[in-house]
């Protein structure tokens, strides 16, 4: 292929080893579109940190043209990048060390194992086994020759988490450490407070930690398309903000709205704590010129990279009960136990997901193509809208087909309140056309290779023991009932329904 890689023409600009030097107007940049004056007493001039022999240039290098950016999977790549991860030990976040460390990344990261101990208190535990962080990092070691950084710490700890990033100076943070989840949420007010105490406080804190100690260093915040919730109006899910040209007519008047935030419908108090977070990034951005990939992220499925493929060990969790299962892992779950797929009411509900191995990739691509100072931006990270019951379909099919099971749906009464029939509109554009990303893994194909896995015998045997954790007990309402059935069906035997919801890629 010809085509240049996606971050071939970044420059120093977005470089996080460039030092800003000099009279460096940044309102000229970032979120404002005041454009840069030239003219010799406004000159941009830096020094570079890996290249000091440089002196004080205009930053003005493209990652083509630098030899610190060296030809990686996705692109350029700073060579031996120094990543930290925050929530390494998650679901997403030990999928992430694995896969940056043996891209030759240099990688960092702190859990405090609240996951593990959330999912413990309400008598679950992870269905695809993992061992201890001691016995994960010695196994990434013997298993793919790389070594990983590890602190056990509570992200709230600023004293420590400072200590850790003046030590490290990672030049990109991934921020997962966040208590995930809508229905753990709306336990009851404990869980409503623990969420949020935990997920707005500690971001808060680290945003003040990255001013003091590595504020050249672009933070990847991990959002939720939750934020968005599913504006019944029908306006686009933009990305984060209005697009340039976006005009608000009312009342005989007409003014821009490009550039504001779109407005947030959050879907629970867990979702709401990612609003929450979503202000004080952009804040941050604003008054501090940190830069920020705010990632409204799809509901991620499967169990698939080649790393976590390699050995047993190396495995990622994989949640099932009510709490923190999300719906595709949910159901093959389900599958498995012979339990009809939990289909909540109407099952219209229209959802934007990606697979797991394809949302590594976009991370390696935002990680290696950092924001400008001051620039706060919102990528809408999704490979595909899907009904529930269309989810719920495609499950039943792919293990009644392959893997000669007996799958039947339930439609229960549904413990949240949303509407079941909505329109959708999501814009992804940025991932595919400023980023190169196109998706993988088709849904069928990652169900197929959970099935294989979670069928294997001391797979299903860890399903069998923790079964009383599938069925919704934990309703909007604050009521604790478990859901009636409504309804049990075959696959295939639903309409598929007119509206699809859209998908804007371009
Ligand atoms: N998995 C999804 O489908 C999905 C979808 C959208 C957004 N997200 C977001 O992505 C991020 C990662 O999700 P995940 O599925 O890997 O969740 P996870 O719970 O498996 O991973 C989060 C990790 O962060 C750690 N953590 C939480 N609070 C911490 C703190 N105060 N200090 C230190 N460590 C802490 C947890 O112990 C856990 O290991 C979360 O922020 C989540 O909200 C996930």
């Amino acid at each position: 292929m010809s085509e240049k890689p996606h971050n071939a023409d970044r420059t120093c600009w977005n470089c996080p080893a460039a030092k800003f030097k000099g009279n460096v107007d940044f309102r000229g940049c970032g979120q404002s579109r005041r454009i840069v004056p030239k003219g010799e007493d406004k000159q941009l001039m830096i020094e570079c940190r890996r290249r000091p022999e440089l002196g004080h240039f205009e930053p003005s290098i493209t990652f083509e043209q630098c030899p610190e950016w060296i030809m990686g999977e996705h692109g350029y790549m700073l060579e031996d990048m120094r990543v930290m991860i925050l929530g390494m030990d998650g679901y997403l976040g030990w999928t992430l060390a694995l896969k940056l460390a043996n891209q030759g990344f240099q990688v960092s990261g702190i859990d405090n194992y609240t996951r593990r101990d959330c999912v413990m208190e309400k008598g679950s535990h992870t269905l695809v086994p993992i061992p201890n962080m001691t016995r994960r990092l010695e196994a990434a070691t013997e298993e793919l020759g790389v070594t990983l950084n590890f602190r056990r710490m509570d992200l709230g700890n600023r004293k420590k988490l400072r200590e850790f990033i003046e030590e490290v100076k990672p030049e990109s943070i991934v921020h997962y450490a966040e208590i995930p989840c809508a229905p753990y949420s709306m336990v009851d007010a404990e869980h409503a407070i623990e969420v949020q105490r935990n997920n707005v406080l500690a971001t808060l804190g680290l945003l003040h930690i990255m001013r003091d100690v590595v504020p050249m260093t672009s933070l990847l915040k991990l959002g939720t398309m939750g934020e968005y919730g599913s504006p019944l109006t029908g306006r686009p899910l933009f990305e984060g903000l209005f697009p340039n040209d976006a005009v608000l007519q009312w009342d005989d008047r007409e003014w821009s709205m490009g550039g504001e935030m779109t407005p947030r419908d959050p879907a629970s108090f867990y979702h709401v704590s990612k609003v929450q977070d979503t202000y004080n990034i952009y804040e941050a951005c604003k008054y501090w010129w940190l830069r920020s990939y705010d990632i409204m992220q799809g509901i991620i499925y499967g169990v698939h990279t080649d790393e976590v493929a390699t050995h047993p060990d190396l495995r990622t969790r994989l949640d099932y009960d009510e709490w923190f299962g999300t719906v595709v892992n949910r159901f093959v779950s389900q599958a498995i136990e012979g339990i009809p797929l939990t289909v909540y009411g109407e099952g219209e509900q229209i959802r934007g997901m990606i697979a797991l191995e394809d949302a590594m990739e976009c991370m390696v691509r935002l990680i290696t193509s950092p924001p400008e100072p001051g620039q706060y931006d919102v990528v809408n990270q999704v490979s595909g809208l899907h009904k529930i019951k269309d989810v719920a379909d495609t499950v039943a099919r792919v293990g009644n087909e392959k893997f000669d099971l007996d799958v039947k749906i339930q439609r229960l009464e549904n413990p949240r309140v949303e509407a079941e029939q909505h329109p959708m509109e999501v814009v992804s554009r940025k991932l595919p056309q400023e980023h190169g990303f196109e998706p993988n893994v088709p849904m069928d194909k990652e169900v197929e290779r959970m099935f294989e896995l979670l069928t294997q015998d001391h797979i299903k045997q860890r399903i069998k023991e923790k079964k009383h954790v599938i069925m919704p007990k934990t309703r909007w309402s604050g009521e604790k009932k478990e859901s009636g059935v409504l309804e049990v069906y075959q696959p295939g035997e639903k309409e598929k329904g007119e509206y699809e919801g859209k998908l804007d890629t371009e």
